[in-house]
């Protein structure tokens, strides 16, 4: 029998993409999403994209810390395993208001946890950071490498992280895997679904994405004076489809008897920097993306990438695609919908 996952946050931009990875693997996907990041075409989409199996997705529009809500619905459905993506994420966001952050991915996390465990569902998938290795003293970053945070944000993910090992701890019946994703990028190679952000992008590809579609003049490129190959930031960038199967990957190793709280990089294991992500990016599209060099921004690592060890050994997941597929699924999102989910009047 089809196996049911509970996916919340799902109507976002990782959430999206592994919600169609699940349906079109044959699993029933309910999709909890409070849309404050997110729209409902995105749902939509992914039914369309799902095909026959579009009918094994369910929608309900809901907050996580409305907890009666929320217990209705586990009432009502019994739900496999939770895939847990909602949160709220943005890095600067989180420093100007830190008790929003607490009070979004901490209640949300522990009012989720907490009827999970009065349902009997202990089996939990949970979207944590690269963030959490702050700035590394060497890479590749393997999983046991120590912890820390720079921001609120990446407290949050630490907490919840600490969390998870502490129900753990007290109850062995838990399965949890914690997936410590690098820096995704790209979209569903079909154009449909991809990530669109709100107001002005954090993040370097939905900005650059924006700046080839002409709604942004220049990208502004934070720091060229790094100990890096070209002086500019190196990270480890993923595609949105192979983050979407390392999900996959961690509800198959949930039904392994051994696993208790485990904690796998979601990553390719190359770094790659700022100016050559944009060099990729240019090749992809076609379009110049104009730079302006500013001084570096606060809080910034200089290279970050994964050892991918730990999950081709024991998840038997590693990524296929590279920068050149990644930009060019990012630019067929960008020009089949430059104002994402949105028209020019809703975008910021
Ligand atoms: P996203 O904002 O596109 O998706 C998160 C979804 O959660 C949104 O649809 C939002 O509406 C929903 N949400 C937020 N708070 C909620 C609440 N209280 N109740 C119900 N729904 C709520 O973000 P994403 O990029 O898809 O990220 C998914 C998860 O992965 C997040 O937990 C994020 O912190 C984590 N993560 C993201 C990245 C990244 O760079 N995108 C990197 C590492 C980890
Ligand atoms: C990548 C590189 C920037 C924007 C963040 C979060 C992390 C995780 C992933 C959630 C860096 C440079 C960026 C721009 C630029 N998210 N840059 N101009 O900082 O690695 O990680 O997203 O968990 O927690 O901190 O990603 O895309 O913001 O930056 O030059 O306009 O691009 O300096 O070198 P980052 P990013």
């Amino acid at each position: 029998m089809a196996q049911t996952i509970l996916v919340t946050g799902g109507a976002g931009y990782i959430g999206s993409h592994t919600v169609l990875q699940l349906l079109l693997g044959g699993y029933k996907a309910v999709v909890v999403d409070n849309l404050d990041n997110s729209s409902p075409i995105a749902i939509k989409r992914v039914q369309e994209l799902a095909g026959k199996h579009g009918p094994n997705l369910t929608f309900h529009q809901m907050d996580l810390r409305d907890k009666p809500a929320l217990e209705k619905l586990f009432a009502s459905t019994k739900f496999d395993a939770v895939i847990h993506f909602a949160g709220l994420k943005a890095v600067g966001e989180s420093v100007a208001k830190p008790l929003m952050y607490y009070n979004n991915n901490l209640i949300g996390t522990i009012a989720l946890l907490e009827v999970m465990a009065a349902y009997g569902c202990k089996k939990l998938v949970f979207s944590s950071s690269a963030t959490v290795y702050g700035w590394p003293k060497e890479v590749p970053c393997t999983e046991e490498f120590p912890l820390s945070a720079a921001n609120p944000y990446g407290r949050t993910k630490l907490v919840i992280e600490e969390i998870c090992r502490d129900i753990h701890r007290a109850d062995s019946g838990w399965k949890i895997i914690l997936l410590r994703y690098f820096n995704p990028v790209g979209a569903h190679p079909s154009g449909y679904i991809g990530e669109d952000p709100r107001g002005i992008p954090n993040n370097l590809m939905p900005f650059v994405q924006q700046v080839a579609v002409g709604r942004r003049p220049a990208l502004t490129v934070y720091g060229n004076d790094y100990a890096t190959k070209d002086g500019t930031g190196v990270r480890d960038y993923i595609h949105v489809v192979d983050l979407a199967d390392g999900h996959i990957a961690a509800l198959c190793k949930l039904s392994d008897p051994s696993i208790g709280c485990e904690v796998y990089n979601l990553g390719t294991g190359k770094g790659t920097s700022v100016l050559e992500m944009v060099a990729a990016f240019e090749k992809a599209s076609g379009k110049k993306i104009p730079m302006v060099l500013a001084g570096r921004r606060p809080g910034d690592a200089e290279v970050v990438y994964a050892s991918t060890d730990k999950a081709k050994r024991e998840l038997k997941w590693k990524a296929k695609y590279g920068i050149d597929e990644m930009c060019l699924d990012q630019w067929n999102w960008a020009s089949k919908n430059p104002y994402g989910y949105g028209s020019p009047e809703s975008a910021a």
